[in-house]
């Protein structure tokens, strides 16, 4: 075609058609000259020489008057006057005149005078490839899902080039790209156009815009080529699930934390864009205890503690969390939240068993109480020892497995204390420690471990004489601190230094009351003392008792008048007189004694007074 198209150039004088212009003479209206030019030759470039082909000499010229007579025509072209040269005058485009038509002529008459001669002029006008193949829409602007199928066609629509044959739009080219290829089609109007077909599934996640060049090439010489940009905008498909940043997530929790606390966040994305991406969480698998302590927002995955935690109660959850994009797409994760443990239970202290009253002597050792210590918490928070308060005679002792024992450890008296208040302490090993204080009241029994005791060592009673008889005349008393009939006393007596007569008929003792009463009226001058043992005796089993001496003093009164012996009166007691002399021996009864009396002390001071 070049090769072909070059020779056109040079060769187009020689096409001039000579065939009937020889004979000069005569009218010949049916002479045809052709001339063949390329379009767009530059004005003034002559196109063959017309007086020459039609075999008029440059003398003859002027003559003649050879001229043209098309005028609408011959605006392209001119006859020179002065050498008979056909030139161009003005542009001459191919396209313009012919449009698509393969063949282009420019006809016109050019006459001559003397003789009259008219002459047909064909100029064809030979194709140059001066346009270029342009595209309608040089900015292809595509937008493709990514999940669309490869073999998919999208059409390009077409370049145009007004050029005809080789010179017009030949074929098209894409730039190298891995995704589509390029199918050049051909309408109906045999007009070729382009199609792009996906040769290779896209992601929008790896390329989200795709820039091709579509190029389309003519056959000219030089070639001409038109572009046009195709931007790809790959649109997004829900083709990627939501991926959590861990698929386990763990937390350990204090269970003292705050109710409200935010505790864990879960975080998944997604690599889709819009709605497709947009992350809503929820619970999807949550037992009902959890579902209480925790909630879940929804929006961003933030786990928050709704309910105080009691390590106590449970010590581990485990849930499920679902992220679920605007596309549907859902993916799962596992939480798992620990509990630590923190010293908030104080041990408990139960009184399995208690032995109370106990004898006040049991011997050191005895067990009074059996007691279970507890506490909930684990670790050191959960181990408890137990103590007592100082200085109580009893003591604690571990036992089996959170069993305490309380016993006594040194002697009781139930006289001291008769109850004590034991106050058990149990404190944790916690930091800080917990403790719980359990009293224990602890009564003790009496046992008839004291004897009665009176209130003084001895008693020395004074009884004036001539008392009533059965007159109270002294109460003794004893005591007893034990309780009950180990304290109740009965008082008797035991015997007495008076010899003669029972002591019974002398002096009694209410056995209840230690009242002693005497049984007669006592008579200084006749006795003046005597003395008697009480016994206090308790109730207790064997009974208890103590002695103690009483001393009974028989006290004078002025009971006797002076009696004069001499003379002598009547006898009256004569036993009674014969003591006188013993106690006043040393001889004054020879002599002096003429009175008398048997009172003694001022009683016994006598005076003689002459009548
Ligand atoms: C691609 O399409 C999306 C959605 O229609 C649009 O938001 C974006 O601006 C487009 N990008 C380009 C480069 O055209
Ligand atoms: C023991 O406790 C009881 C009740 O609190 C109280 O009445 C009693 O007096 C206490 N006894 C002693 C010995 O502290
Ligand atoms: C009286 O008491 C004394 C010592 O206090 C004792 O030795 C004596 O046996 C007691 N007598 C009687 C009869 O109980």
């Amino acid at each position: 075609m070049e090769r072909r198209q070059r020779e056109n150039v040079p060769a187009f004088r020689r096409q001039v058609l000579l065939l009937s212009l020889l004979s000069f003479s005569g009218w010949a209206a049916s002479e045809q000259i052709q001339y063949s030019i390329p379009e767009e030759m530059p004005k003034g470039s002559i196109v063959g020489n017309l007086a020459k082909d039609l075999g008029l000499n440059a003398k003859e010229l002027a003559k003649h008057n050879l001229h043209s007579v098309s005028v609408a025509k011959m605006k392209y072209f001119g006859i020179s006057p002065e050498n008979g040269n056909l030139y161009v005058n003005d542009r001459i485009d191919r396209e313009e005149i012919c449009g698509k038509n393969q063949l282009c002529f420019v006809n016109f008459e050019a006459v001559i005078e003397n003789p009259l001669n008219i002459f047909h002029m064909t100029v064809t006008i030979q194709d140059v490839n001066d346009n270029t193949p342009q595209f309608q829409n040089e900015n292809i602007k595509l937008e493709i899902i990514e999940s669309t199928m490869t073999g998919t066609r999208f059409l390009l629509g077409k370049a145009e080039d007004p050029d005809i044959g080789v010179n017009s739009l030949q074929n098209y080219q894409l730039s190298p790209n891995q995704y589509f290829t390029l199918e050049v089609r051909e309408s109906q109007d045999r007009n070729k156009y382009a199609e792009l077909v996906l040769s290779k599934p896209l992601d929008r996640e790896k390329e989200q815009t795709l820039h091709i060049t579509l190029t389309a090439l003519d056959g000219g010489e030089p070639r001409r080529t038109g572009t046009a940009q195709i931007w790809v905008n790959v649109t997004d498909a829900n083709d990627n699930p939501p991926i959590f940043t861990q698929e386990v997530y763990k937390v350990s929790l204090r269970e003292n934390i705050a109710v409200g606390t935010s505790v864990l966040q879960v975080v998944a994305s997604d690599n889709d864009e819009g709605s497709y991406a947009e992350i809503k969480y929820h619970f999807s698998n949550i037992p009902l205890n959890a579902h209480q302590k925790f909630n879940l927002n929804p929006n961003n995955g933030m786990i928050a503690v709704t309910e105080p935690l009691d390590f106590e109660q449970t010590e581990e959850y485990t849930m499920t969390v679902a992220a679920k994009d605007g596309g549907g797409l859902e993916t799962h994760c596992n939480i798992e939240i620990r509990i630590i443990d923190e010293n908030d239970n104080s041990p408990e202290v139960t009184l399995v068993s208690l032995f109370s009253p106990i004898l006040e002597n049991s011997v050191p050792g005895t067990l009074i109480a059996l007691i279970n210590v507890n506490d909930k918490d684990t670790g050191d928070n959960g181990k408890v020892t137990c103590s007592l308060q100082n200085h109580m005679p009893f003591k604690i002792l571990a036992s089996s497995n959170n069993y305490y024992k309380l016993q006594t450890d040194s002697p009781l008296d139930r006289e001291k204390h008769s109850e004590y208040n034991i106050t058990i302490t149990a404190t944790d090993k916690g930091n800080p420690p917990m403790s719980t204080h359990k009293t224990v009241s602890v009564q003790i029994s009496d046992i008839n471990d004291n004897s009665p005791a009176f209130e003084k060592s001895s008693y020395i009673i004074y009884v004036p004489e001539n008392n009533p008889s059965g007159a109270s005349i002294f109460t003794i008393k004893a005591l007893d601190p034990d309780v009950d009939q180990n304290s109740q006393i009965t008082y008797s007596i035991l015997h007495s230094n008076i010899e003669k007569l029972p002591i019974s008929s002398y002096i009694s003792i209410n056995s209840e009351t230690g009242t002693l009463y005497a049984q007669r009226s006592f008579d200084y001058e006749q006795f003046r003392e005597f003395q008697l043992q009480v016994k206090a005796q308790d109730g207790g089993s064997p009974p208890l008792s103590s002695n103690v001496t009483v001393r009974v003093f028989i006290m004078d009164r002025n009971d006797n008048s002076p009696r004069i012996l001499s003379p002598s009166q009547e006898a009256k007691g004569s036993a009674l007189f014969e003591m006188v002399p013993r106690s006043a021996e040393a001889g004054y009864l020879v002599t002096k004694v003429v009175a008398v009396d048997a009172d003694s002390g001022h009683n016994n001071e006598k005076s003689i007074q002459q009548p």
